[in-house]
C-alpha cells in the first residue's frame, strides 16, 4: 500500500501563538507537530494538551515539545513565532535589537538542523524580522517568508461580513504593504461574490472598515491589556503552511523579498504571492492606483528604516 509523507512542522516560540499555530496545524492535520520554546516545560506541556484533545477532535497528528533546537531537525515546515512583544517603555528600537538577537539565534539553529524548510517568520516587527532571517539563514528568498497579510486581510474580511451581514466565505480581498498603520488595504480589489465592495458600501463606511483594518492589531491589544491576538494569527500562519505542504498554490498576501517588484528592491513587504511546496512560487503585480502606489512605497520606507536601525546597530 504506497504511504503518502508524513510532514513535519516545527513552531519555535511555544506562547500564544506558536500554540494556535500547533493546535490548527493539528486539527487539519498537516503533519506531525513539533513546539520548541526556551521557557522549561512550557512546550512540553503544550503539547501533551494539544495531543490529550486529539482524541476528542479526531486528529492522531503527534504533537511533542522540546527546550532543544535539534528537535527541529528535518521539519519540512518551520514557523517562528519566538519573541518578545513591545512592552511599555520600550523603544521601538529596542524591540528591533530584542527581536533581531532571537530570530539571529534562531535561524542560526534552524540553518543547522532544517537546511531544505520553508520558513515561515510571524514575530514583529514582522517585515524587518524576516528580512533578519532571510541574512541569517542564507536560504534562497523563496523559501522565507512572512505572515501578516493573511492576517490583516482575514481582518478587513470579517469586518465587511460583519458591515454586510453576508458570509465572510463570500468576502474576497487583498491588504498589501508592512504589518502595521501602514499597511495598503485594496478595496477595489475588495468583493462580495465578485461585487466589489465600493458597489455596496458608500466611501465613508469603505474608509471606516480600512481604518479599522489598519488599527485591527492594536484594537485586540486594547481589549486583551496583557497581550496581543493569537487565534487568528495562528489560523493564518497554518493557512500559509497548508497551501505548502499539500502544494495548493493558493494566491495569499505575504510579506516576500522584493527583487523589482512594485518598483521595490532588497526588502521584504506584504504583496500577493503563489505559494507552493518550494515556498514563494510566483509574485504577482497588481495594478495599482498611484494613491495605491505611493501608499506601498511609504509603507516601505518605513520597512526601509527598521533595516537601517539594525544596520546601525550590526544585528545585520
Ligand atoms: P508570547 O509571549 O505568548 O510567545 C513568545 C514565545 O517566544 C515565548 O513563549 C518565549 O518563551 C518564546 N521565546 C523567546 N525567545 C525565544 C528563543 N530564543 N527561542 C525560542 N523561543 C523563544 O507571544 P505571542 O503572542 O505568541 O507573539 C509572538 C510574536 O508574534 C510577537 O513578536 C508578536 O508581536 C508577533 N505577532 C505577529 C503577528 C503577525 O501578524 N505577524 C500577529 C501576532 C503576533
Ligand atoms: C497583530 O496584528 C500584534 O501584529 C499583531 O495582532
Amino acid at each position: 500500500m504506497a504511504v503518502g509523507k508524513r510532514f513535519k512542522i516545527a513552531c519555535v516560540g511555544a506562547g500564544n501563538v506558536g500554540a494556535s499555530v500547533a493546535q490548527y496545524c493539528a486539527e487539519m492535520e498537516l503533519g506531525d507537530v513539533v513546539l520548541v520554546d526556551v521557557v522549561d516545560g512550557l512546550p512540553q506541556g503544550k503539547a501533551l494538551d494539544l495531543t490529550q484533545a486529539g482524541p476528542i477532535r479526531g486528529y492522531d497528528a503527534v504533537v511533542t515539545g522540546s527546550n532543544d533546537f535539534g528537535a527541529v531537525e528535518r521539519a519540512d515546515v518551520v514557523v517562528v513565532t519566538a519573541g518578545l512583544a513591545r512592552k511599555p517603555g520600550m523603544t521601538r528600537l529596542d524591540l528591533l535589537a530584542k527581536n533581531g538577537a532571537i530570530i539571529t539565534d534562531v535561524c542560526g539553529h534552524i540553518a543547522q538542523c532544517a537546511p531544505d524548510s520553508v520558513v515561515i517568520i510571524v514575530t514583529n516587527p514582522l517585515d524587518v524580522m524576516t528580512y533578519v532571517a532571510l541574512r541569517k539563514l542564507g536560504f534562497p528568498s523563496a523559501r522565507v517568508i512572512g505572515m501578516a497579510g493573511c492576517l490583516d486581510s482575514a481582518r478587513l474580511r470579517a469586518f465587511v461580513a460583519m458591515e454586510l451581514g453576508v458570509s465572510a466565505k463570500n468576502v474576497d480581498t487583498m491588504v498589501l504593504g508592512s504589518h502595521g498603520d501602514d499597511m495598503v488595504p485594496l478595496p477595489q480589489y475588495t468583493t462580495v461574490s465578485g461585487i466589489p465592495i465600493t458597489r455596496l458600501l458608500t466611501p465613508e463606511r469603505v474608509e471606516a472598515i480600512v481604518k479599522r483594518t489598519r488599527s485591527g492589531g492594536g484594537e485586540i491589544v486594547a481589549l486583551l491589556k496583557t497581550g496581543s491576538a493569537y487565534y487568528a494569527p495562528g489560523a493564518s500562519a497554518a493557512r500559509m503552511v497548508q497551501s505548502i505542504v499539500r502544494d495548493e498554490r493558493q494566491l495569499l498576501p505575504c510579506s516576500a523579498y522584493l527583487t523589482g517588484q512594485y518598483g521595490l528592491d532588497d526588502l521584504y513587504i506584504g504583496v500577493p504571492v503563489r505559494l507552493g511546496k518550494n515556498g514563494v512560487e510566483e509574485i504577482v503585480e497588481l495594478e495599482l492606483s498611484d494613491d495605491e502606489r505611493a501608499a506601498l512605497h511609504s509603507s516601505a520606507d518605513e520597512v526601509r528604516s527598521g533595516i537601517d536601525g539594525l544596520r546601525e546597530l550590526q544585528i545585520l
